[in-house]
């Protein structure tokens, strides 16, 4: 039925993304439903993106499939604080105001930073625009409209809001947005617009998010009746994104101040819309009317004509065409993981109590986890600091999605952490998450803060409790803590960790497995430990139960392989440099064996980190000591590879140098061990820089997250907070971390900064024929490590 008008939309498209002229966007609020469509658009009219979120209310699933296009970057953060001079925002042209809690549920658990985003993050995103001469757009709502008197709403219409009602927070918030955005245009010279956007909907939203259509659907779905506010006669106007995303980005290229309405002109009520969902699911559950909230809008449409006029813009997607394809995505969501911001699930019944000894990068993730899952959890450490930090809902490190879902947890009551052991008493289940070092001077796990974990928590634990270690342990420890609390009547299970920093957060809640190891007659502590993980295992996640070796076996045998894998692709690496051949191009053919597969394949500056090298190195020694050392001899051998990945690479910016290092200035993008995380510990990049100062270089490091660890670390270097500064005067630049936002480096906006325009690229991640094109004199560890032609100048 909708096709004259798709053959339509698609032609007039193609010429919209042919006129479009933006280079570079930053979209706030990218990684929530609307702007992760709104990055998607973008990318494909060849404007490259940045994104900024700081994924309170929106996820890096939302993101995920962009994130491989080297265009795009996710800097997470929050708008409220005043932007720094990031080099992935110069150059900007155009800036998409969207960051703020959009849903009730949403703005009614973060009344207050709703608040902020709407005031300081406005300003924030203005002032950026403003010091980059860009265009900026203020996604505004048809909130500002309140419960409208007037009907349908005129953008001359000043609304009908109560100022203190429980809406207030979100509708306020946009106004005074509006406001600011008026002030920067008129008194700064800011090339600023507004556009009112109304009801919204489409995929990527969230089943839980409180918005009327994503709760339908998810309801009709799970054969639940549809729970309509009031009779159901309040209307609402609604606009597929894809339409609403066209209308945005035409009102950016239009040089217009709105503020425009953007939405459908097609009124439906609350109940026709109930309908239409159960209809296109196939629920038969019917609909349970609840009573109306406060200040529920009544009628809600826009008057389109400006829109139409000025831009040329009406939505067209038809109702029954967009709810298709709604419920098509929320149907493939059904096999997400639970807990998953995306998914629709709501907690296990009933909640555990459950501890969390040791609230470190493992700790802190798991507890936050647990939480999310629905249970109640006290997280313990013995770090004062750390604790109160986490008891404010704050991440004491970096960690993708972890701020957002400790702050969701303390809100809601369901997460707490103390220094206090007493306080876990009650708990039925204890989870050992606490680090487990190289002891100094040797190869061997030091166990200290495991003992002195079990010695604090032991006086609390009662009969029938279970503790559940998750920390990687030499093989052989499960049975020694089991025979240490079975005279207390409490069982213990292995169940090891395998989730990597970066990637905490859906590591654990989306793992590829879950390995239980119980001791001998203790079987039945599998379901236990079920009930816990009962929404992932209803999800599909495979769960392995075998005995404590062999779970302690698999995380360790785990990271002996996959450090094996990089190694192998750096040994490769050695072997091409001696003759000429192509470390990446070799490990791209072998990844394409479906044998061998791709991941952990990559050539470069090899592994780091908290746990890989001395995981491995902990494994050889245990393995010694139980007699079985050759069995794995070979991982002194992958530790050595690895090490020299980093004499490699010294050696390699030496020649950049153009033969010794003494006296050259040299930057190094990156501290961290891996990208998106603040980790330092065994970080390649620390150790590439250190051993490039040690002989006789000026280093200067910056990172965009590990900085202060960095510096802790290692106070010798020198650091700089943006790559701006960092490269400053610079003879050689070394790409040592391959964050998003150094793969996005304008190789241009660098080159006049620097001294000489050498790069080294330590990861294989920057596109060197793009830094040659720039005048740069490019070189790569283990692909294009002889010194290459500079491009003829012009
Ligand atoms: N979807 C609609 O129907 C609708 C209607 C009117 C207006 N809007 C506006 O469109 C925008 C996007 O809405 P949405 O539906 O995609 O909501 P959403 O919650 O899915 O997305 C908002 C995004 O902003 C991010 N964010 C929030 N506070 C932030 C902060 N302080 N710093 C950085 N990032 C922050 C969130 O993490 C999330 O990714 C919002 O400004 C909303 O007010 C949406």
């Amino acid at each position: 039925m909708a096709d004259a008008s798709e053959s339509r939309t698609t032609t007039d498209h193609d010429e919209v993304r042919a006129r479009w002229g933006y280079r570079r966007a930053v979209v706030t609020g990218g990684a929530g439903f609307v702007g992760s469509h709104v990055c998607e658009e973008l990318l494909a009219r060849g404007t490259e993106v940045v994104c900024v979120d700081d994924l309170s209310t929106g996820s890096t699933d939302n993101v995920a499939h962009l994130r491989g296009d080297r265009r795009f970057t996710l800097l997470e953060r929050d708008v409220v604080r005043p932007f720094d001079d990031d080099a992935a925002l110069a150059d900007v042209e155009l800036v998409l105001h969207l960051a703020s809690p959009a849903s009730p549920v949403d703005y009614l658990r973060r009344p207050v930073e709703t608040l902020d985003v709407g005031s300081a993050g406005t300003r924030n995103a203005l002032e950026l625009a403003r010091s980059r001469g860009a265009r900026f757009v203020l996604a505004s709502t048809s909130e500002v409209y309140g419960d409208p008197e007037v009907h349908p709403q005129r953008e001359d219409y000043w609304g009908h809001v109560n100022p203190v009602g429980p809406r207030s927070v979100y509708d306020e918030a946009k106004r005074f947005g509006e406001a600011l955005t008026t002030a920067f245009r008129g008194a700064r010279g800011v090339d600023a617009g507004i556009v009112r956007i109304f009801n919204t909907y489409g995929p990527r939203m969230r089943g839980g998010d409180g918005r009327v259509i994503p709760t339908f659907v998810r309801q009709a779905l799970a054969g639940e009746p549809l729970t309509v506010f009031g009779d159901g006669t309040q209307t609402r106007s609604v606009c597929y994104v894809d339409d609403l995303v066209e209308g945005l980005l035409a009102f950016a290229a239009s040089g217009h101040p709105g503020p425009m309405n953007l939405g459908s002109t097609q009124e439906l009520t609350v109940l026709r819309i109930a309908e239409d969902v159960a209809a296109a699911v196939g629920s038969d559950a019917g609909v349970r009317l609840v009573d109306l909230p406060q200040d529920d809008p009544r009628r809600r449409r826009p008057d389109a004509t400006l829109a139409r006029e000025a831009l040329g813009w009406a939505a067209r997607t038809s109702w029954a065409d967009g709810l298709a394809r709604t419920v098509e995505w929320f149907r493939a969501q059904d096999d997400a993981a639970p807990g998953a911001p995306g998914s629709a699930d709501g907690p296990p019944s009933p909640p555990l109590r459950v501890s969390v000894v040791g609230c470190g990068y493992l700790g802190a993730v798991h507890a936050a986890s647990l939480a999310r899952l629905g249970h109640d959890v006290v997280g313990l450490d013995v770090d004062a600091r750390r604790v109160e930090a986490l008891a404010a809902g704050r991440a004491p490190f970096y960690e993708p999605e972890l701020a957002a879902l400790l702050t969701e947890g303390v809100d809601a009551g369901r997460l707490r952490f103390t220094t206090d052991p007493a306080q876990v008493a009650g708990a039925g289940m204890h989870f050992l998450c606490v680090g487990t070092p190289q002891r100094p001077g040797s190869d061997v796990a030091d166990l200290h803060h495991l003992d002195a974990a079990l010695d604090a928590l032991t006086p609390h634990l009662r009969r029938g409790d279970v503790v559940v270690g998750k920390s990687t342990v030499p093989v052989g420890t499960a049975a020694r803590v089991a025979e240490r609390l079975r005279p207390a009547g409490v069982g213990v299970v292995w169940n090891p960790e395998f989730l990597r920093e970066g990637h905490a957060v859906s590591d654990t809640l989306r793992p590829d497995r879950l390995v239980y190891g119980t001791g001998p007659g203790d079987e039945e502590l599998a379901e236990r430990l079920d009930d816990v993980y009962r929404p992932l295992l209803e999800a599909g996640v495979p769960r392995e139960v075998t005995d404590h070796a062999t779970a302690e076996l698999a995380k360790v045998a785990a990271n002996a392989f996959l450090a094996t894998k990089v190694s192998f692709a750096n040994g490769m690496a050695e072997v091409c440099a001696a003759a000429g051949g192509d470390a990446v191009a070799l490990a791209g053919i072998l990844a394409l064996d479906r044998r061998i597969g791709g991941a952990y394949l990559g050539v470069g500056l090899g592994f780091g980190g908290g746990c890989l090298p001395k995981d491995i190195r902990a494994f050889a020694a245990r393995a010694e000591e139980l007699g079985a050392g050759e069995a794995v001899g070979f991982l002194r051998e992958v530790d050595r590879i690895n090490d020299r990945c980093r004499d490699r690479a010294a050696a390699l910016v030496t020649t950049a140098c153009g033969g010794t290092l003494v006296g050259a200035r040299v930057a190094v993008l990156g501290a961290a061990f891996k990208p998106d995380s603040d980790d330092v510990r065994s970080s390649p990049a620390l150790g590439l820089a250190s051993r490039l100062a040690e002989g006789g270089a000026r280093v200067v490091v910056t990172d965009p997250q590990a900085l202060a660890l960095a510096q802790a670390s290692r106070p010798e270097l020198g650091y700089a907070v943006g790559v701006q500064d960092a490269v400053r005067g610079a003879d050689v630049v070394v790409l040592a971390t391959e964050w998003d936002e150094y793969r996005a480096l304008d190789p241009a906006v660098l080159r006049p900064l620097v001294r000489r325009a050498e790069l080294v690229d330590t990861r294989n991640a920057l596109d060197l024929a793009a830094w040659r094109a720039a005048g740069w004199s490019a070189r790569a560890l283990g692909r294009a490590e002889a010194a290459l032609p500079q491009p003829a100048a012009g």
